[in-house]
């Protein structure tokens, strides 16, 4: 799928310690580095089947080391902080973001961004970070006013759930394609992370999204 991906224009992939063992699958599987653009996350860890979170400065630490082990690379693209969904606690009152600022200014991350689950928090992230990862799909829009103001300070915007986590029609309104081209559409959005284990629906998605954008 890697190939195929590639194959199709898309150089962009998402990971995180908490998604299983996605971080040292791609880091056996992806020999062109630099040919990739790879965001994964810190502080959300997922063991014996339960998410727990974690973002105090040492774990940052620990995180961004593992995940550069993991992916078999001495640098990251992208780090987002993998929300809890305490957005403003996070941002305010621990070292995550600090921390991950420091790894950038060492050279080990290129940008820096949260994942974020409220508006204020996408907001105060949009300003401190250089993007944010949000949800946008036609049954949730609130991160719409996180996508202007993003695009108003010229930071980057990845969406989340385009696609409803799956939850989404084969024809009509709620349609893919639909879903797709809603997601792509706000001036500011960079780029849309659309998740799949079928190398057909992944040939479909481009399809739909190079059709629109014809
Ligand atoms: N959900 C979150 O909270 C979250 C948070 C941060 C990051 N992310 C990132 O986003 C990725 C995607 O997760 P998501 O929750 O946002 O899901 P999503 O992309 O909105 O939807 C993925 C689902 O859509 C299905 N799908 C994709 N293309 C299809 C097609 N052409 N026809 C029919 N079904 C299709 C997939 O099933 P098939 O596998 O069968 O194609 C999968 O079940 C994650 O892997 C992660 O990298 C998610």
């Amino acid at each position: 799928m890697l190939d195929q991906a590639r194959s199709l224009g898309i150089n962009l992939l998402d990971t995180a310690p908490a998604y299983g063992s996605s971080e040292q699958r791609l880091g056996r599987l992806l020999t062109d580095r630099q040919d990739w653009v790879i965001c994964t996350k810190v502080g959300e860890e997922f063991l014996n089947g339960k998410s727990y979170y974690d973002f105090s400065e040492t774990h940052v630490r620990h995180s961004v080391e593992r995940s550069l082990r993991n992916l078999n690379t001495d640098y990251l693209d992208i780090v987002l902080v993998h929300s809890d969904g305490n957005d403003m606690h996070i941002i305010e009152s621990t070292a995550c973001l600090p921390t991950l600022m420091d790894l950038k200014e060492k050279g080990l991350i290129r940008a820096v961004g949260m994942s974020t689950k409220s508006l204020d928090g996408g907001l105060k992230a949009v300003e401190l970070s250089d993007l944010v990862m949000v949800t946008y799909n036609p049954s949730t829009t609130d991160d719409a006013e996180v996508i202007r103001y993003a695009n108003s300070l010229n930071k980057g915007v990845l969406i989340k759930k385009a696609l409803n986590s799956g939850h989404v029609a084969t024809a009509g309104e709620n349609s893919i394609e639909n879903n797709l081209i809603f997601a792509l559409t706000p001036a500011g959005v960079s780029s849309v992370i659309v998740g799949t284990i079928s190398p057909e629906h992944l040939r479909e998605n481009v399809e739909s999204v190079v059709r629109a954008l014809a």
